[in-house]
């Protein structure tokens, strides 16, 4: 089981545009200082505020040894707090999610409201000082309509995030939809080979043939080329959107952990259906035509999203031990669509629970494969996995930042 300095010395000598050593995407000790370097320190997607419309709702989001409450409180905030009882520390909230007036520990009753200060708390004698015993509070934000939790205590900078969501998303109305579903699969494999798999579409046409009947596989749609440049066809999409008030053309954090780019779907399709018709007659963007593509958003390490004319689809990540990822689906619909009516919850879904499927077999081969002793890092496509590049870049940087503090990247 490898420690902080042997991670180090592998990130320092690791071969550029190559996929990672072994050890990276397999052991233990590496699993758990990303854990405590990356993913206890970082933003981390949550929920989408819609899941929780009403006061008392609350949803329990794990992370690694962590347990987070986020909750709607009686002023119409979402907040968080840590899953531990004041008391003696147990668990407050035993179902992944639910409704409650309060939140009540199912020990000895200590009552806290949902903002988290304790209210009620029995027999503790007259020294007891309950303001000193409220919920620990977690960093939240609603980003808007996606609520993101930092477990740190001092949070990282959001704000350049927010200010491109706030250009980028506008037009796409998550407060006012819904999740029309939601699925959990566990994939057998290291979280960075789940985004690593998220970061190309070289696999794509041997893959999914469901999600290439609309997904465009050439890069240049999704980011510049080697160049610098976009493709015309991206450049006129970028125009029309513009046009419509809806921000289009690429960006990216200095630091490299998101990403905003609308990108056109193949052929004018309009959705992510097996005919690229839209899945939802009622759609939750105010977007004027149906054929705006699909706005890619990522947001390192925790989501990546896609947010089409009709629907969102918001994707989660959880890393679940050294070589098992969670990969949490919704998709979000305008609140008062019908289902029967306004959309087919099969026709809607059946291409991301396919492509989902499908990707998940891949990350499972690509993990097996790695464990041989033979393996080594592979070259990257430069034309094809230049995300992966980007990716494992970013993770190298902000690791040995992490470790080393940024001195020592400066002098990278
Ligand atoms: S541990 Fe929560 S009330 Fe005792
Ligand atoms: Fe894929």
């Amino acid at each position: 089981m490898l420690r902080e300095p042997d991670v180090l010395a592998q990130l320092m000598r690791r071969k550029p545009a190559h996929s990672l050593p072994q050890d990276l995407y397999c052991d233990p000790g590496v699993f758990q200082v990303d854990l405590e370097k990356i993913w206890y320190r970082d933003w981390l997607f949550s929920i989408p505020a819609c899941e929780i419309p009403k006061v008392g709702d609350y949803v329990v989001h794990e992370v690694g040894a962590y347990s987070v409450v986020i909750v709607r409180g009686t002023d119409g905030a979402i907040r968080a707090f840590h899953n531990s009882c004041r008391h003696r520390g147990s668990v407050l909230c035993k179902t992944k999610k639910g409704t409650n007036p309060k939140l009540v520990c199912p020990y000895h009753q200590w009552t806290y409201e949902l903002d988290g200060r304790l209210l009620w708390a029995r027999d503790m004698g007259p020294d007891f000082d309950p303001a000193k015993h409220g919920l620990k509070p977690v960093h939240c934000r609603n980003v808007r309509g996606m609520v993101y939790i930092c477990l740190a205590e001092h949070a990282p900078d959001l704000s350049g995030l927010e200010a491109q969501a706030t250009r980028y998303m506008s037009p796409h109305d998550l407060e006012n939809s819904k999740v029309a579903f939601e699925s959990t699969i566990i994939e057998e494999g290291n979280w960075k080979l789940v985004w690593e798999n998220n970061r190309e579409c070289y696999h794509c046409s041997g893959n999914h043939p469901s999600l290439c009947r609309t997904f465009p596989e050439d890069p240049r749609l999704i980011s510049k080329d080697e160049q610098g440049e976009m493709s015309e066809l991206q450049a006129r999409h970028a125009e029309r959107c513009a046009a419509a008030g809806a921000a289009t053309a690429f960006v990216e954090a200095d630091q490299g952990d998101w990403r905003f780019v609308r990108t056109p779907l193949l052929g004018g399709g309009e959705s992510y259906t097996m005919d690229g018709k839209v899945a939802v007659s009622l759609p939750n963007s105010s977007l004027p035509f149906k054929d705006a593509g699909s706005l890619l958003k990522y947001k390192y390490p925790g989501t990546w999203n896609h947010f089409l004319s009709d629907h969102a689809i918001v994707f989660r990540v959880t890393p679940i031990s050294a070589m098992q990822t969670e990969v949490c689906t919704k998709w979000l619909v305008h609140k008062d669509a019908v289902e029967g009516r306004d959309y087919d919850l099969n026709r809607l879904t059946e291409v991301w629970i396919a492509t989902n499927d499908e990707d998940r077999e891949v990350v499972e081969n690509n993990q097996r494969g790695i464990l041989s002793p033979a393996y080594e890092p592979g070259p990257y496509s430069p034309t094809q996995e230049a995300g992966n590049m980007q990716f494992v870049d970013w993770y190298a940087r902000t690791l040995i930042r992490a470790i080393t503090g940024p001195a020592a990247v400066a002098a990278e």
